[in-house]
């Protein structure tokens, strides 16, 4: 078997380089395989399997309750949909923290079982020695800092992380860390522009912004509100590229009208 055939066309090399020429990266999430497919297709650089899968496809209010297990059934359908980009899954709440010997084996297990290329945890100093002991079985890590949804329960709030000197300066700190630990990028979401152009600047991994600004090597959004199937969530930063909630609704209900008035099928629909 050749590298060409197990190794996709973005690589976390190629994200490096992108970021060295500046060439902006192109995030996107995606959770099953069709999606993936449209996704990958359209030439996104990077498909995250977020565990915002927990919101947008099992409508939980928040990501903490998403399973390992219902993790890795996303990223093996979305892996078997794409070709191209680079595949990163999200590990999940309680499957790395405080523990870095169950980090790594949750990280094994999204390598063995999906055959994904890349894991992600959220999380600076706290969580480096299981980013540490995953990058040491050679499996590659995005880093993830500013609103980081699995604390919620910390946090309180969806609101703008970072925004005092301390918190700023721990980001930074953070982003330091995860750089030099090996982490191949990182995301940071929620932060502010001003800060999130600062890290960029100064590490030499890239950056990948979802309300950071465009100071950022690249933008990450949720498929499901960029395409305006999830109405529910309009955040400052989301730009909403299409209104499949309204074009989904209106199909459904020409639909139901359609058989409702034995209109569906016609003669040139049946056998
Ligand atoms: O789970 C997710 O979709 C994410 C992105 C918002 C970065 O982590």
């Amino acid at each position: 078997m050749s590298v060409e055939s197990i190794v996709r066309a973005v690589t976390t090399y190629r994200l490096t380089e992108m970021k060295q020429r500046g060439e902006k990266i192109a995030m996107l999430t995606s959770y099953d395989y069709s999606m993936a497919k449209i996704v990958d297709a359209a030439g996104i650089d990077v498909i995250l399997v977020g565990d915002s899968a927990a919101n947008v496809m099992a409508g939980y209010e928040t990501t903490v309750p998403i399973t390992l297990d219902m993790m890795i059934y996303h990223a093996r359908s979305v892996t078997r949909g794409a070709q191209r980009a680079l595949i990163v899954v999200d590990l999940p709440f309680g499957t790395y923290q405080g523990n870095s010997k169950l980090a790594l084996d949750s990280a094994v297990r999204i390598m063995k079982e999906t055959e994904a290329d890349a894991v992600k945890l959220e999380g600076g100093e706290e969580i480096l020695e299981s980013v540490q002991r995953i990058l040491s079985a050679g499996i590659p890590v995005m880093g993830h800092l500013g609103l980081t949804p699995q604390s919620i329960h910390k946090f309180g709030t969806y609101n703008v992380r970072a925004k005092e000197e301390a918190e700023a300066e721990k980001l930074v700190r953070d982003a330091h860390l995860l750089s030099e630990a090996g982490c191949f990028a990182v995301v940071l979401e929620k932060i502010p522009a001003a800060l999130a152009a600062r890290v960029t600047k100064e590490i030499p991994i890239p950056t990948i912004g979802i309300g950071a600004g465009g100071g950022t090597d690249g933008q990450v959004l949720v498929i499901h509100d960029m395409l305006g199937i999830n109405k529910g969530f309009s955040p400052r930063f989301l730009r909403r590229y299409a209104d499949l909630h309204e074009v989904m609704t209106e199909a459904v209900t020409h639909y139901i009208d359609d058989v409702k008035s034995s209109e569906f099928p016609n003669e040139q629909e049946q056998y």
